[in-house]
């Protein structure tokens, strides 16, 4: 008899993964301004929001997503940093006493408690602004001016009403009422889902790729790990340490906040994100084409402990 053992969990990354998180953080410090260029405080609330920290989940998924249809790393770079600035410039306003109120992100003080919340707001659309910049100027993609409006146009609709943005005000409208499955999924898919999409799609897109069907099962595996990465944010501001995560644990409950354990307990979330998980893993392995990344960024979306 043989038993088919359930894969182990992964909650550290390959080398080959590690080095692409490296790669990112060596090109946001280079696209981002430097803080004694004017306005210095500006440019040093920009610096502060995207750098020494973070998991760099979705420029991992740009560059395994890019590599996998055959792009080279730094025709991808743009793609990873601009998904990547827009992320962090989401965090910088999620957090604002408006919306999150916290004063924890990645083991330091939020923007808005380092630079008062003024300069918050600004370092955000600073930063959304340098993001579609870059990926509209960036030499090095290469890519011809219909690929280029693509991604532009796949980047402003997840971070928009119909996308993150959008994801943002249902969370708001939902505090302290009841949603239902449906509703809360199509939060979730909105506020965090949409930004991981684009990554994967970015990825192939900026690699050349044309063919809808390839297409489509990306955009079905970054919808599946897009929906799977919040029910785990969801779960660790549970049971997640403070410390680990790096931001206060405890705080959807304190803020009444719909979230999928509290919607359908931590047992049925944690079914969930496993059918998630290998729904995704499911849809890039038919693809003819080197996914193994994406298969670990799967897998690593599920059973991360921050
Ligand atoms: C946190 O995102 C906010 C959500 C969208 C759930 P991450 O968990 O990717 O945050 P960092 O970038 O690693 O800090
Ligand atoms: C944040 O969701 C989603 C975006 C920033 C778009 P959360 O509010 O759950 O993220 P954390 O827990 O503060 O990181
Ligand atoms: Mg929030
Ligand atoms: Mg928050
Ligand atoms: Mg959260």
């Amino acid at each position: 008899m043989t038993l088919s053992a359930a894969p182990a969990p992964v909650t550290v990354l390959s080398a080959a993964l590690l080095a692409y998180s490296d790669r990112a953080e060596i090109q946001l410090s280079r696209f981002l301004p430097a803080d004694d260029q004017a306005p210095i405080e500006l440019h040093r609330a920009m610096r502060y929001a995207v750098l020494g920290g973070g998991k760099r989940l979705r420029p991992l998924l740009v560059y395994a997503s890019g590599r996998a249809f055959g792009a080279e790393l730094d025709q991808l770079d743009a793609a990873a940093a601009a998904v990547e600035i827009i992320h962090a410039y989401s965090l910088v306003h999620d957090d604002l006493p408006a919306m999150d109120n916290d004063e924890l992100r990645r083991g330091r003080p939020t923007c808005h408690i380092a630079f008062g919340e003024a300069m918050a707001i600004l370092a955000g659309d600073a930063l959304q602004a340098l993001a579609f910049e870059l990926l509209a100027a960036d030499t090095a993609l290469r890519a011809d001016p219909t690929t280029r409006i693509a991604m532009l146009r796949e980047l402003g609709a997840a971070c928009g009403s119909h996308g993150m943005a959008g994801g943002q005000a249902l969370d708001l409208a939902a505090v302290g009422k009841r949603l239902d499955a449906r509703e809360l999924e199509r939060m979730h898919a909105h506020k965090t889902g949409a930004l991981i999409r684009a990554a994967v799609r970015l990825g192939a897109l900026a690699a050349g790729c044309r063919t809808s069907a390839e297409l489509e099962k990306l955009e079905h595996y970054g919808h599946c790990i897009g929906l799977a990465f919040q029910i785990r944010d969801d779960i660790l501001d549970i049971e997640g340490d403070s410390e680990l995560i790096g931001k206060t644990a405890g705080k959807d409950a304190a803020n009444d906040k719909p979230t999928y354990p509290a919607i359908h307990g931590l047992e049925e979330s944690r079914r969930l994100l496993a059918v998630l998980t290998d729904e995704a893993v499911a849809s890039v392995a038919t693809l003819d084409r080197p996914v193994a990344e994406l298969i670990e960024i799967a897998r690593f979306v599920a059973d991360r402990q921050a």
